[in-house]
């Protein structure tokens, strides 16, 4: 499957079938988040079998059903680039998923974290999680009701940038993706800019946004062939490995 049809058949699951994940399916999350938790230095974990995070109604504002399993996105709370971090490697987790077939929703609050069953070391936080599981085919009533509270306006992709001159072709392949990246209440707070040929990305201070910052520079990456620098001047290098 071409990436952009994977991006394009994700959309955040919040209903999950008994169903458990396919042996294969879960082998193969495990091997990635061991990749990328080398990579990025970040204490991604799979927790199976932990509904108790999704159990309280007064915590999860009733929003999930059936919610077993979540990436827990773990890293040291030290990190100045911990929250970019969880959001370039976290979606690119989600698009795996994804592409596996299976459901996922990026979580900030609306969990219970003191009943999340992940391992947190000595310096460490748990920043948010990602849920994963099978979904049904289509979306549930309750599922509609939810996407009509937290969906706000999408924003298309030539909202999403800014230039001083014609970007080069690969830069719309960046920017498509972007335009299908999630983000906190779908608010797409992240402008990627192209000035004197250098690309790099920019948002505000809010809650979440350092994660929206790194969902959309996968994004891009991904869509464009190449990878981001994390951090605030990080610059774009086509052609160079994503993750
Ligand atoms: C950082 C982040 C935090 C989120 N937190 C929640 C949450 O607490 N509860 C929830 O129901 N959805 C949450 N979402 C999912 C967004 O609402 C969803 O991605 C957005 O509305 C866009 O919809 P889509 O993912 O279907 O494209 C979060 C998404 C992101 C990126």
């Amino acid at each position: 499957m071409e990436v952009l049809d994977i991006m394009r058949a994700r959309t955040s699951r919040r209903s999950y079938t008994s169903s458990p994940i396919p042996k294969d399916s879960i082998e193969k999350l495990q091997d990635t988040i061991e990749y990328l938790n080398r990579k990025s230095g970040l204490h991604i974990q799979l927790v199976l079998d932990g509904e108790a995070a999704f159990k309280s109604f007064k915590k999860t504002y009733g929003m999930f059903s059936g919610v077993k399993h979540y990436f827990a996105m773990v890293g040291n709370s030290s990190d100045p680039l911990l929250h970019e971090k969880v959001g370039y490697y976290g979606e690119y987790l989600v698009l795996v998923a994804t592409e596996l077939g299976l459901g996922t929703c990026w979580v900030g609050s609306s969990y219970d974290a003191q009943n999340c069953n992940c391992e947190i070391l000595a310096g460490e936080q748990l920043v948010c999680v990602i849920t994963v599981g099978k979904s049904p085919e289509s979306l549930s009533s309750r599922e509609r009701l939810v996407l009509s509270m937290v969906k706000e306006k999408s924003k298309k992709y030539d909202e999403l940038c800014q230039y001083d001159k014609q970007p080069p072709e690969w830069f719309w392949d960046g920017m498509k993706a972007v335009e299908l990246a999630p983000s906190a209440r779908n608010r797409q707070p992240v402008q990627i800019i192209y000035y004197n040929d250098v690309i790099y990305a920019t948002t505000g201070q809010f809650q979440y946004n350092k994660i929206d910052m790194g969902i959309a520079k996968l994004h891009f990456a991904l869509g464009a062939g190449g990878r981001f620098e994390l951090g605030e001047h990080g610059r774009f290098y086509k052609d160079e490995e994503t993750v």
